[in-house]
């Protein structure tokens, strides 16, 4: 694509060798031109995750943007904003221990049909910490030896969201801000493939993660536990994950069908403010 036909100053800049660009010169508040969109696409499926500072979003200009790559999902454990159902409001106050989203996971993948995207915008952020970890699921499939990939290729996991918003469950416990649903008893258990191939870029991505998938199938949690721990591990290593610093008005876009994200809990006594809207994926294959 020419240069000339993109808005003056865009550029994109990976911050790491395995994943994620920042972009700069995009204004996500307008209406983004058909090359613009297509170059920001084309930047999200090359670095996994973009990022994009001091955007002012408001929950109809973060959906419109969202909306550019399909269609929204309605969060089924985490209430949206009034009159944005599709916008759900991440909050840490000071005096809340817990945050949202501080484990490794792929977002939704307890639904048959798990997000495309997830889009972070940061509203409030604390002085220090609160950075979002990133890993990359291309090089963590590409990186294992290639006869547990083939051993992997054939097989599928489990997913539910028992272990995070059954009554137990770490992402359904209280926070001051945030109403999450918290007395689900059977929550359902859709079945995915191991390894997935991303629908647009063709490229092979380990699909399990440490929140949400509960067993191999035909295995029981005991048999399924080493291998699956065996992959979490490999699905989270340094050296295939970005981290991101945020600022406030900072945007982050992340791909789940090939990505793993972490919030770090680690800014106690401040509060931090972040809204999400999820793009509907389609069924794993
Ligand atoms: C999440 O979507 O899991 C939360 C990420 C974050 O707050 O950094």
């Amino acid at each position: 694509m020419a240069d000339s036909i993109l808005p003056k100053g865009f550029r994109v800049t990976p911050i790491a060798g395995a994943l994620g660009a920042e972009i700069e010169g995009v204004d996500l508040s307008t209406n983004l031109d058909a090359a613009t969109f297509e170059a920001v696409h084309r930047a999200f499926l090359d670095h996994q995750v973009i990022f994009f500072r001091d955007q002012n979003l408001t929950p109809e200009a973060h959906k419109n943007f969202a909306r550019r790559f399909g269609s929204l999902t309605i969060h089924p454990y985490v209430k949206g904003m009034d009159g944005h159902p599709e916008v759900v409001e991440i909050i840490k106050e000071p005096q809340d221990k817990m945050n949202f989203g501080g484990g490794w996971h792929s977002d939704t993948s307890f639904m048959e049909e798990p997000a495309l995207g997830s889009i972070l915008h940061a509203l409030e952020i604390p002085p220090y910490g609160g950075d979002t970890l990133f890993a990359s699921q291309y090089l963590a499939y590409e990186t294992l030896s290639e006869g547990l990939r083939d051993l992997l290729d054939t097989m599928s996991a489990l997913h539910t969201a028992k272990a995070e918003y059954g009554r137990q469950g770490h992402s359904a416990q209280k926070r001051s801000s945030m109403d999450i649903e918290n007395s689900v008893d059977d929550t359902p258990v859709f079945e995915h493939p191991v390894v997935r191939t991303h629908p647009e870029t063709g490229r092979k991505a380990l699909y399990v993660n440490g929140a949400f998938t509960e067993k191999f199938k035909n295995m029981s949690r005991k048999d399924s536990l080493p291998l699956l721990n065996h992959l979490f591990a490999q699905a989270t290593r340094e050296e295939i994950t970005c981290r991101f610093r945020w600022t406030k008005g900072a945007v982050a876009f992340w791909d789940n069908r090939c990505v793993q994200h972490f919030a770090l809990n680690d800014y106690h006594g401040h509060r931090r403010h972040m809204r999400r809207v999820t793009i509907n994926g389609g069924r794993p294959t």
